[in-house]
């Protein structure tokens, strides 16, 4: 999704600008620009289709010089991906960069053509250079000018303005998504990520909602939604071990996917006593919360959304507490009964998704009994604004296609559940030590399952002339079908539907030929006879079976079938453990293809608009 970054020094900034827009690129967009203040005095601007590389090829043929820039990636909301719609826009001497949706553009746009504006692209950006130039006209300062602007705005920004009228200073604007300052010495710095920015500073500001910043080389202020002057904490940010690099992997969801058991290990720590789950693991009013709990809402998007279903599975079935689990664009938009006694769960790796979050500020209106964010990014909105949080700890997941965050929110999901039933005295005698237990084990379990990289490297060698697969799973594993299947499909570009087994013979039968590939995971559980008979159904169609099961559910190769052992786990665990040789599936499968693995095509790692 779009990505800001901005400076202001005594330096060239052009450089700092475009490394920003590369360690960007991970979020998906679809053409990029930048705008400077050049040495020549004037307001200059380059801007390209396509990928970062392409603006810097052609900024090394034209280059611009100066000391005060701002830069964008477009992930493409209004108006095509081409030049003329990339950011940044100009409206006379000023530039704007925006991330988010300005909701009322059309009626902006109308007011401001019979003021004589002329657009020259079919974005909802330009309307906010061209209202702030307006503005401009009765403020003379940009700042002032730039206060009353977003006061006309209504929707969802993060805005970064230069103008060459007054060259001092880059102005930002937060409501809806995010911004943090950098701070240098000397100089200063705007981005929609402190990632775009780490090679250059490591103390951060993070702007708030409804924030306005003016911000110079030597100097950063910032006003807050109702206009009073505030100061923002400075933060010293720490972890060395978040470099953007793919260190010895083809690609970073390569590294990604072998990072699991390092993560699930991280995730887990300081969570866990003897034999129990610390219930405080969830912040210090979690025992408190938990203790009224009588049902769980879920509610997220994409792979996020697929944690969820199998949280569901664990907490009916360990923990005795229904739950029910909903995608967030559905959620927010109809009217929801809300059981008594409900803890509202977003899971989210982002905590910026923009669907997710406004759920989230809905539910605070329908009497839910507290909120709890699983999420991956401490520094979120999710986060800022549920009662309880569970951080995963998966560190930068960069790979579009989401694998190391969705094993770790398995992890506190499961977390979760026991420390739900624990507080609550639901769950079966022994069980919560038997699963800490588990959870011990079950980075090794994890690191097992990757060793299988090379056999599930040659199964991927079945699909890469197919244009259609099914998944299949039963009870805990139709989720990790489902999420198979979307992995599949974002990274390779196949079709691919995931089903629970039981349900093929009602529709998706009809579709099955040696054309179409059927994955199924079978771990050994009470399942596994129903799920066989499921397999006969597909072998009798011509169907080819691709087999994920445990070592000791006794079933062997034969023709049309290929089976992939995989170790023994604990059945509640089996989610996590099985969902490794599907992600592993996809990429080789993507790999084959020749895909952009990391940066699939439309896809945006950050969905911060609806
Ligand atoms: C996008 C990403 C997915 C992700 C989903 C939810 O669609 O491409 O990988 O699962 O957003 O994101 P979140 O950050 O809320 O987990």
């Amino acid at each position: 999704m779009c990505g800001i970054v901005g400076a202001v020094a005594e330096r060239n900034v052009t450089a700092i600008l475009l490394e920003g827009l590369k360690r960007l690129e991970y979020r998906g967009y679809d053409s990029a620009g930048v705008a400077l203040f050049t040495n020549a005095g004037k307001l200059e601007r380059m801007r390209r289709p396509g990928k970062v590389s392409e603006l810097e090829q052609a900024l090394a043929g034209e280059p611009l010089v100066g000391r005060l820039g701002i830069a964008h990636t477009r992930w493409a909301t209004h108006g095509a991906p081409c030049e003329r719609n990339a950011h940044p826009h100009f409206s006379g001497d000023l530039a704007v960069v925006h991330n988010g949706i300005i909701e009322n553009h059309e009626v902006l746009r109308e007011q401001l053509k019979a003021l004589g504006y002329v657009f020259t692209s079919d974005t909802d950006t330009e309307v906010i250079a061209h209202l702030l130039n307006h503005k401009l006209k009765d403020h003379n300062d940009l700042t002032v000018a730039l206060k009353a602007t977003v006061k006309e705005l209504h929707g969802a920004y993060g805005l970064a303005v230069i103008s060459a009228s007054q060259p001092d200073r880059l102005v930002a604007a937060r409501s809806g998504s995010p911004l943090v300052i950098g701070l240098g010495l000397g100089e200063n710095f705007l981005a929609s990520d402190q990632l775009a920015l780490r090679q250059v500073t490591d103390r951060f500001m993070y702007l708030e909602e409804g924030d306005i910043a003016e911000i110079r080389r030597e100097s950063v202020q910032i006003w807050d939604v109702d206009g009073r002057t505030v100061e923002r904490e400075a933060v010293q940010y720490r972890d060395g071990a978040e470099a953007a690099d793919k260190g010895e992997f083809r690609h970073f969801m390569l590294k990604e996917i072998h990072e699991q058991p390092a993560v699930v290990q991280r995730t887990l720590e300081g969570r866990l006593s003897q034999n129990q789950v610390l219930v405080n693991a969830f912040g210090p009013q979690a025992a408190e919360l938990f203790a009224k709990v009588r049902n769980v809402q879920i509610v997220a998007c994409g792979t996020s959304y697929h944690a969820g279903m199998v949280a569901r599975y664990w907490l009916e079935e360990l923990a005795g507490i229904p739950c029910q689990v909903e995608v967030a664009s559905e959620f927010r938009y109809r009217k929801v009964v809300v059981q008594p006694d409900t803890l509202f769960v977003t899971i989210s790796q982002s905590g910026e998704t923009a669907d997710t979050l406004a759920a989230l500020r809905n539910a605070k209106e329908l009497g839910f009994l507290g909120s709890l964010a699983i999420c991956n990014v401490s520094i979120s909105s999710l986060v800022r604004e549920s009662d309880l949080t569970l951080l995963t700890q998966a560190g930068r997941e960069i790979g579009v296609a989401s694998t190391k965050a969705f094993t770790t929110q398995l992890v506190g999901l499961l977390l979760l559940t026991l420390s739900l039933g624990q507080v609550r005295g639901t769950l079966a005698e022994g069980v919560e030590a038997t699963l800490v237990e588990e959870l011990r084990r079950l980075p090794t379990r994890l690191g097992e399952a990757l060793a299988m990289d090379s056999t599930v490297e040659k199964v991927a060698e079945l699909f890469a002339d197919k244009n259609h697969t099914l998944f299949l799973g039963r009870g805990a594993q139709y989720p990790v079908a489902m999420e198979g299947s979307l992995k599949l499909k974002e990274i390779s570009y196949i079709h691919a539907e995931a089903y629970p087994a039981g349900e093929l013979k009602h529709g998706p039968l009809a579709l099955v030929d040696d054309d179409m590939p059927v994955v199924t995971v079978a771990p050994n559980n009470e399942l596994l006879e129903k799920l066989k008979s499921n397999l006969q159904e597909v072998r009798a169609r011509g169907g080819q079976l691709i087999v994920f099961a445990d070592e000791k559910a006794g079933m062997t190769n034969g023709e049309g079938t290929h089976v992939i052992n995989m170790p023994h786990i604990h059945d509640t665990l089996s989610p996590i453990l099985y969902t490794i040789p599907l992600q592993l599936l996809s990429y080789y499968v993507a790999v084959l293809k020749g895909t952009d693995v990391d940066q699939p095509r439309n896809l945006a790692k950050s969905v911060t608009v609806e």
